[in-house]
């Protein structure tokens, strides 16, 4: 099986709309809809989204009314304070329902990311399934410059081995599920990125190629770049 969790658990305070930005409209309809679209298109048996206890019934009645249709099963529940804990509340839930399996795999994406294609998800489904863990990035465009005080350059990596780092974020369910009971309580406040979990362990983590339209929509600057691209990049034909 591959379940998917879209993480829609957060309050938008840098983008300080009415509501959470995952839930606002762009060309019509809910950037977290759009989201869900992607993955029923993909090659997820199941999506799991989870969001604020205050938006779950609000999220339910939006998927009743954009995804009537929807082939997949679609679960929503409660998520956590931040990104990990919403994405450990996703696996809960997962658990809760289906009988998981070593071979099952996890796809996470966030749900402001509603420009992800197709092909990006079946590919880092593809990935996890060799190598157990994949994750999403784009070279580095920009000088990477390093300062520990914000005053003076400490170092300038070669950027030709800078990548940054986006979703989809892939895992083998069962591996990822371990490493994270391994975690201790520091290690899992200070943790972004559950990539990073291979990698403290020292385990490897496949990459594919995103794209720069694969933008987490984090700021208002972010969301009008979002609406003006929905009309080209999310209609009926796009994947
Ligand atoms: N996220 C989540 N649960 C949280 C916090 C974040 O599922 N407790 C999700 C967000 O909903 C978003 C993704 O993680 O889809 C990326 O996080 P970010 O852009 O930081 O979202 P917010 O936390 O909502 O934004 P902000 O930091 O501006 O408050």
């Amino acid at each position: 099986m591959i379940y998917a969790g879209i993480l829609a658990g957060g309050t938008g305070s840098r983008l300080n709309a009415t509501m959470p930005k995952q839930f606002l409209k762009i060309g019509g309809t809910p950037i977290f809809i759009e989201t869900t679209k992607k993955m029923l298109k993909s090659d997820v048996d199941v999506i799991v989204i989870g969001c604020h206890a205050d938006y779950i019934q609000h999220a339910k009645d939006e998927i009743a009314k954009y995804l009537p249709n929807a082939d997949k099963e679609i679960v929503v529940c409660e998520g956590g304070c931040d990104r990990l804990s919403t994405l450990v509340a996703i696996m809960d839930e997962i658990e809760k329902r289906y009988t998981v399996t070593s071979d099952d795999i996890f796809v996470t994406h966030d749900s402001v990311r509603p420009f992800v294609t197709v092909d990006m998800l079946n590919l880092s489904i593809k990935k996890a399934k060799e190598v157990g863990a994949c994750n999403t990035v784009t070279p580095a465009t920009d000088t990477i410059v390093i300062s520990k005080d914000g005053d003076f350059i400490y170092s300038m990596p070669d950027r030709s081995e800078i990548f940054l780092g986006q979703c989809p974020q892939t895992f083998n369910f069962v591996k990822l599920k371990g490493l994270i009971a391994g975690l201790t309580q520091e290690q899992k406040s200070s943790l972004t990125d559950a990539c990073k979990i291979f990698t403290f362990n020292n385990l490897p983590v496949a990459l594919i190629s995103g794209d720069a339209s694969n933008f987490k929509i984090t700021t208002m600057g972010d969301y009008d770049i979002a609406s003006a691209m929905a009309d080209k990049y999310l209609g009926e034909f796009n994947d």
